[in-house]
């Protein structure tokens, strides 16, 4: 359906980038990668650790780095971290491949965080519903620039992998026609 091109999954944090992602990797027999777990496996460090020893610009440095060296594979679908969409870098890169936003409301997104204490510095502190609104209304308008977006709101995995799955095919369905008429003229 792809033809080895890589799926990217943006969204903010809770959102079930991780867990959809290897759903949906297995369905199109791709690959898995995870932006945190391969930059917590070059650093040896948590990601929580790299914020509180290092700090986030060094991060984010991190993040772009590991995008770049990621983005000529194919077959992939990649599972960023919810700030990827920060650095307008990134987005050349992003845009190798098809970018899908997974969104889902703050009390959707509350809940699954919730169930991971401790995993999220960005977070620490604070109110985390303010905080996680606050971060929300920042990058609603770069998770746009995703090429599909997806509900991301159903409780179960699955039912997000299916739907995103058909988001995608009614995506590349519309694309068809541009591409004949490209090929024509
Ligand atoms: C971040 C999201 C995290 C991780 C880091 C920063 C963010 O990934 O990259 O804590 O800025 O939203 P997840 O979205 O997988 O939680």
């Amino acid at each position: 359906m792809l033809k080895g091109v890589n799926l990217y999954l943006i969204g903010m944090m809770g959102s079930g980038k991780s867990t959809v992602g290897r759903l949906l990797a297995a369905q199109l027999g791709y690959g898995f990668l995870d932006l945190d777990q391969i930059i917590e496996q070059v650093s040896g460090q948590s990601v929580a650790d790299i914020f509180a020893e290092q700090g986030e610009a060094h991060f984010r440095a991190l993040e772009t780095q590991v995008l770049a060296a990621v983005s000529p594979y194919t077959c992939k679908v990649v599972a960023t971290g919810g700030g990827v969409v920060l650095a307008r870098p990134n987005w050349g890169y992003l845009h190798y491949g098809i970018v899908v936003w997974l969104d889902a409301p703050i009390e959707v997104l509350l809940k699954r965080i919730e169930q991971q204490p401790g995993k999220r510095p960005l977070l620490a502190g604070g109110d985390l519903r303010d905080r996680l609104q606050e971060l929300l209304a920042q990058r609603s308008f770069l998770y746009d620039e995703a090429d599909v977006w997806v509900d991301a709101s159903a409780d179960e995995p699955v039912e997000v992998a299916r739907l995103t799955l058909e988001r995608l095919e009614l995506r590349l369905a519309e694309d068809r026609p541009a591409v004949r008429d490209h090929q024509k003229n």
